[in-house]
């Protein structure tokens, strides 16, 4: 069993809201007995309240000690043996056990595959929560403009066959023709990345625990939820467009992946975002850019073996994926201009603790290390690699112009120091992860009917 809470089991602001007692109006001349109750009360709140921030520091010191980027050895657990073996992960987040909690070895069937990270809850200071406030009117006008109108927005019917007309089978009949021609270790990656668009619940959920820019209600009006519910309706049609994509290839196996949604959706994320927006915002930055550069590779790909549909498809999707990235890395930007030590501590921050995969957690059932196995393939093929991840984070710091940040404070010039010198080291590891990924053996995938997929002579894509 995986204890997914903290270590003590109890969030501190659980905690002090289970003891918030109800306030009532003394009677008239009568003793405010409440008062000396509420003041204890208060005093118990504030200590667990501090424990709780000093619990939450010690564990963000000790996460810096973790490497920054995860080409180790990821843990797997199979009845309660920690077993290790060298993988190229391009994402897993999970490092050294210093910073996972984790109790018992029975795997359960709603909890993730794997450990998770110790929970760190609220980290951003409460007051700050009013720089999202004063933003509301500039979301209105520089991000909530980068959403396009449902009018204006292709639908995935518009790049699949009619099945309501009369020529379907012609269409469907070209669709399976152009989808023989693609190897298996592309399919794989496209189901992977069809999965990760399909666990789209947990990213909306992800968005709304942000402080100060959640949708408070499922109707919020403020530009921050409009942003959030919006976003989430242009990426459904990511999801729904492969996943239709991949029933009609005939190619895969539908009913192991439906599976691997379902655990998917069921494990969550661990995104390690703290419920806070300066991080949230650098991780969905990051991983828009990630999207974009996945999909854009199997579009050219496809369009490499001929499938100029197939190619047409990933290129649309990659396409809003680009117009995301942009939302996302103005609002950071934003960030940078109106608070440039918090920004830069929280990039410093997220990048010490490595950027997860959304799909991190993937499980069908079988495969204790499937996200691994995926990422080998996508790092082999050229889906994407560890010189993405290094690309990224160089595309970020150019974007954000954090090597031209003044007045910083001493905090803050060491973590400005830390990102801009972090490129080459990542760099560094990536001719290692990339030979490891080469030397990787076949994995079956249940995704392709066990077929071995990946390692040395397999199918190039
Ligand atoms: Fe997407
Ligand atoms: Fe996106």
């Amino acid at each position: 069993m995986w204890l997914l809470l903290n270590s003590a089991g109890l969030s501190p602001l659980s905690a002090s809201r289970s003891l918030a007692p109800l306030w009532k109006e003394p009677p008239k001349g009568q003793k405010d007995n409440n008062f000396f109750f509420l003041k204890k009360q208060e005093t118990r709140e504030k200590k667990i309240k501090l424990w709780g921030d000093w619990r939450a520091m010690a564990l963000r010191l000790a996460f810096r000690v973790e490497p920054f980027l995860c080409f180790y050895p990821p843990k797997s657990r199979r009845n309660g043996h920690v077993s290790r073996s060298p993988t190229v992960s391009m994402a897993s987040t999970i490092g050294s056990s210093s910073s996972t909690a984790k109790v018992g070895s029975q795997k359960k069937s709603f909890s993730p595959p794997k450990e998770v990270h110790v929970q760190v809850t609220h980290s951003m200071p409460p007051q700050k929560i009013e720089i999202f406030q004063s933003l509301e009117d500039w979301a209105e006008n520089n991000i909530l403009v980068h959403l396009k109108p449902v009018e204006k927005c292709w639908q995935p019917q518009d790049f699949l066959p009619d099945m309501s007309s009369e020529g379907y089978e012609v269409q469907l009949n070209e669709l399976r023709e152009r989808a023989k021609e693609l190897p298996d270790d592309y399919f794989v990656c496209l189901v992977g990345d069809m999965i990760t668009e399909e666990a789209l619940p947990t990213y909306q959920t992800m968005l709304n625990t942000l402080d100060g820019v959640r949708d408070e209600t499922g109707a919020s009006p403020t530009s921050w939820a409009i942003w959030t519910r919006a976003w989430t309706a242009e990426e459904n049609r990511h999801g729904d467009l492969l996943n239709r994509y991949l029933y009609l290839s005939g190619r895969v196996d539908m009913r192991q992946i439906e599976k691997t949604i379902q655990y998917l959706i069921g494990s969550g994320m661990d995104p390690r975002t703290e419920n806070n927006p300066y991080l949230g915002f650098i991780y969905t930055s990051f991983q828009e850019r990630a999207t974009f550069i996945s999909h854009g590779n199997t579009a050219r790909h496809a369009k490499e073996k001929g499938d100029l549909k197939l190619a047409q498809i990933c290129g649309i999707i990659a396409s809003d994926e680009k117009r995301h990235e942009t939302a996302y890395t103005k609002i950071v930007e934003k960030l940078f201009e109106i608070d440039p030590d918090g920004t830069v501590l929280a990039f410093a921050d997220m990048m010490r603790k490595k950027i997860s995969m959304p799909a991190h957690l993937m499980y069908d059932g079988r495969d204790d290390n499937l996200f691994e196995h995926f990422s080998s393939v996508a790092q082999r093929l050229g889906v994407y690699t560890a010189r993405d991840y290094a690309d990224i984070l160089e595309f970020l710091v150019d974007r954000w112009k954090v090597g031209e940040l003044t007045g910083l404070s001493g905090e803050g010039k060491k973590a400005q120091d830390y990102v801009c010198t972090l490129v080459p080291r990542i760099r560094r590891l990536e001719e290692r992860a990339a030979g490891r990924a080469k030397l990787k053996p076949k994995v079956p995938f249940s995704w392709v009917f066990d077929r071995e997929v990946g390692g040395e002579g397999s199918r190039e894509g």
